[in-house]
C-alpha cells in the first residue's frame, strides 16, 4: 500500500485478506504479507523487490506514485510474478508493457456523477442549502491528490453533474488535501477565517476530508446552522455515522468489498 494511514485502503485490505482467506483449500494455502511504502516510491519499490526475494507468487501493489510503476514492473516480469495494481491506477502505456499486468479499482466517473446527483437533490429538497439566498451555491471543493485518477474524475464528474441538474455554482476554492482528514480540517480552517460563513457547500473527493471539513466547523466559532453541507465518497463508516448526525449530508458508497473480491479472484486465477 502507498501508505499506513488511508482509511479506506486499510478497509479494503482487510477485505482482501478475508476475501482470500476463504478461497483457501485443501490444496491450496494462502500467505498474504501486507507493508507500506510510506509515501515513497523508491522505498515501495524496494519492498517489492524484497517481497520477490521472499517468494510470493502474485504481487497486490497501491502505487505511491501511479506514474512511477517502471521499476515494480521491471523486477516483476524478471522474476515472472504478475502484478494486480489497484486503487492507484498507472497509465495505460504502463500496463501494456506485459501481459501479466492488472488494474482494479473504481469507477471514479460514476461516484463523481452519483455525488453530484446526490448533492443536487439535497439542495433542491432544501432550498435553505443557498443561505445568502442569492440564487447560487457558494462551494469549496476538497481534492484528494494531484494526478490521482479518483481525483480528476470526481472532481470534473461531480461538479458538472450539480450544474446539469440545475443548480448554479459558484466557486470559492480548491483545495488538496491528500484523502487526509487532517489535513482536510487545516484546509478548511483557513477557509473559514478566509469566508466567515459564506461557504455553502463542500464537495470534498473521499469521505475522510469531509469528516476533516466537518470537524473544522465543529471547531469554528460558526453557529450549527450556518454549517455548509458536505458531501464525500466512499462510504466507511465514520462518515454513515456523522451523516446519522447531521454533520455529513451524503456519501457515495465506493464498493471495497467487491474491489477485494475481483482481486482475490485474479490473484488466485
Ligand atoms: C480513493 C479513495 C480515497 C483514497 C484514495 C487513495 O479511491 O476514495 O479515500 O483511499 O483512493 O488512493
Ligand atoms: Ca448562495
Amino acid at each position: 500500500t502507498y501508505t499506513q494511514d488511508d482509511p479506506f485502503i486499510n478497509a479494503m485490505t482487510d477485505k482482501l485478506k478475508s476475501q482470500l482467506k476463504i478461497m483457501e483449500n485443501s490444496n491450496m494455502k494462502v500467505i498474504v504479507s501486507v507493508r507500506n511504502g510510506d509515501n515513497d516510491q523508491r522505498e515501495q519499490d524496494e519492498i517489492v523487490a524484497e517481497m520477490i526475494d521472499a517468494g510470493c507468487d502474485v504481487l497486490c501493489v497501491n502505487l505511491v506514485d501511479r506514474t512511477a510503476p517502471a521499476n515494480i514492473i521491471k523486477v516483476a516480469r524478471q522474476n515472472d510474478i504478475p502484478v494486480i495494481f489497484f486503487n492507484r491506477e498507472p497509465v495505460h502505456e504502463d500496463l501494456a508493457q506485459w501481459d501479466k499486468l492488472y488494474y482494479v479499482g473504481c469507477d471514479a466517473k460514476e461516484s463523481g456523477d452519483m455525488q453530484g446527483e446526490i448533492a443536487a437533490e439535497y439542495i433542491k429538497k432544501h432550498p435553505e442549502v443557498d443561505r445568502n439566498g442569492d440564487g447560487k451555491i457558494q462551494y469549496v471543493l476538497l481534492e484528494g491528490e494531484a494526478g490521482h485518477q479518483d481525483a480528476i474524475s470526481r472532481t470534473d464528474c461531480s461538479v458538472n453533474t450539480l450544474i446539469e441538474n440545475g443548480v448554479q455554482l459558484e466557486k470559492l476554492s480548491y483545495q488538496f488535501a491528500d484523502w487526509n482528514r487532517g489535513q482536510a480540517e487545516n484546509r478548511m480552517t483557513q477557509l473559514i477565517s478566509q469566508y466567515g460563513d459564506e461557504v455553502e457547500l463542500v464537495i470534498s473527493n473521499n469521505d475522510e476530508m469531509a469528516l476533516g471539513a466537518a470537524e473544522a466547523y465543529r471547531n469554528s466559532r460558526i453557529s450549527e446552522d450556518k454549517w455548509p453541507a458536505i458531501f464525500g465518497i466512499d462510504g466507511l463508516d465514520d462518515a454513515l455515522q456523522a451523516i446519522k448526525e447531521g454533520t455529513m449530508q451524503g456519501t457515495v458508497y465506493n464498493d471495497k468489498e467487491d474491489q477485494a473480491g475481483e482481486m482475490a479472484r485474479l490473484a488466485v486465477d
